[in-house]
């Protein structure tokens, strides 16, 4: 109890020193070359980059240059979100799209000949009196946001926020769960760090005994052999899945008034790469390319309606590694994509000790 109360403080006190400790630049540092080249070394020794080259230094400055002067740019205009100087600042657009968002989650799907859950069931169809707004991170029902590093496993991370969710309604408690796991075994469809998708993920961990936890078969950020043998004592148990009627905001909404969801949405715009708070609604198609999770939505005291949204580029990134996407726009297929998949895990028991007969 005593060593909960102390984990969770320390816990909540780096959570402080790292919003403190956010990267932020001066107006000053941009009117010169000097001011600018200042400003690139105090980003490196802020993210810890390592040497490189005097010729990669210099590309890098140059693309790093080319970063700040959109950031500023764009802060300057009167947009319902910022953006910062984050990790990826010296990366071009390209590279960045190139790493962090080229799921082609459809595309995948396509290819792999992937069908929806075939079941016209949805379970929440009859859902009314949803609430204005709602937060599954107050309810203690989503873990803080974790880092895919430079490996595409987008899809296993969004999978497991969904089961990490769901777990904590049903059981009461919230348990960080394992992302390795899917990358190493769930091979038959998805593709580890080259990218998957979400829906055979789930239906591997229901007939598969379960998903482990994170401390169990912690994340590498590369591809292994499926080792089994983390696979044991605590293991989270679904029943399977259902995919949420699609291009249906309100549907999407009487989902995610129940438990956090997973999505796709098109990320690799260069406002999204820098993304730092507020409602985003900036440049970006609905090609989606990259796993995420809803894990509730509101409306901002102007009125703005939006959903929040999980991502796993580590908690530097967006708002403590949330991003709020705008809600209510006017295309169909939501903004960057997100009604397009959209679906969640079911989980009907409230143990996760098999009964009998899965013995
Ligand atoms: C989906 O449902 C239809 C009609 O019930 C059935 O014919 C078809 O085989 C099902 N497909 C899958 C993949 O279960
Ligand atoms: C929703 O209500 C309709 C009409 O009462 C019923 O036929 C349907 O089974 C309900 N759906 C669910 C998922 O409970």
């Amino acid at each position: 109890m005593e060593i909960k109360v102390f984990i969770l403080l320390s816990l909540s006190l780096g959570l402080i020193l790292g919003i403190v400790e956010s990267f932020e630049y001066d107006e000053e540092e941009l009117k010169s070359e000097e001011g600018v080249q200042g400003l690139y070394e105090r980003w490196r020794n802020h993210h810890n980059v390592e040497e490189v080259s005097q010729d990669e230094k210099c590309h890098r400055f140059n693309v790093f240059k080319s970063n700040v002067e959109h950031v500023h740019k764009t802060n300057k205009m009167n947009k319902p979100y910022k953006l910062k100087l984050n990790k990826f600042a010296t990366l071009t657009n390209h590279e960045f799209s190139n790493t962090y968002a080229s799921s082609k989650i459809k595309h995948f799907q396509k290819l792999q000949g992937i069908e929806k859950s075939n079941s016209s069931s949805f379970m929440y169809e009859n859902v009314s009196n949803l609430p204005p707004a709602i937060d599954w991170r107050t309810r203690n029902a989503v873990t803080p946001a974790k880092d895919q590093l430079r490996c595409g496993a987008c899809w296993a991370f969004s999978t497991v926020v969904a089961v990490e969710g769901i777990n904590a309604i049903r059981t009461g408690e919230l348990v960080s769960l394992s992302e390795q796991q899917l990358i190493d075994c769930e091979t038959e469809t998805n593709n580890g760090c080259s990218g998957g998708i979400m829906e055979p993920a789930f239906v591997f961990l229901a007939t598969h005994g379960g998903l482990a936890t994170e401390e169990n078969y912690p994340y590498t950020g590369r591809r292994g052999l499926c080792d089994p043998s983390k696979i044991v004592k605590k293991t989270i148990k679904i029943n399977g899945f259902e995919d949420v009627p699609e291009l249906n905001e309100e549907a999407i909404m009487k989902a995610v008034a129940n438990q956090p969801v997973s999505a796709a949405i098109e990320a690799n715009g260069h406002d999204f790469q820098f993304y730092s708070s507020g409602v985003f609604n900036g440049k970006c198609g609905v090609d989606v390319n990259h796993g995420v999770a809803i894990v509730g939505y509101g409306v901002t005291p102007e009125g703005i309606k939006y959903w929040i949204v999980k991502n796993s580029w580590g908690p530097e990134w967006g708002e403590d590694g949330f991003v709020r996407v705008l809600r209510g726009g006017t295309n169909v297929m939501g903004m960057c994509g997100i009604n397009v998949l959209t679906c969640y895990p079911v989980k009907t028991s409230t143990s996760n000790i098999p009964s009998n007969h899965e013995l």
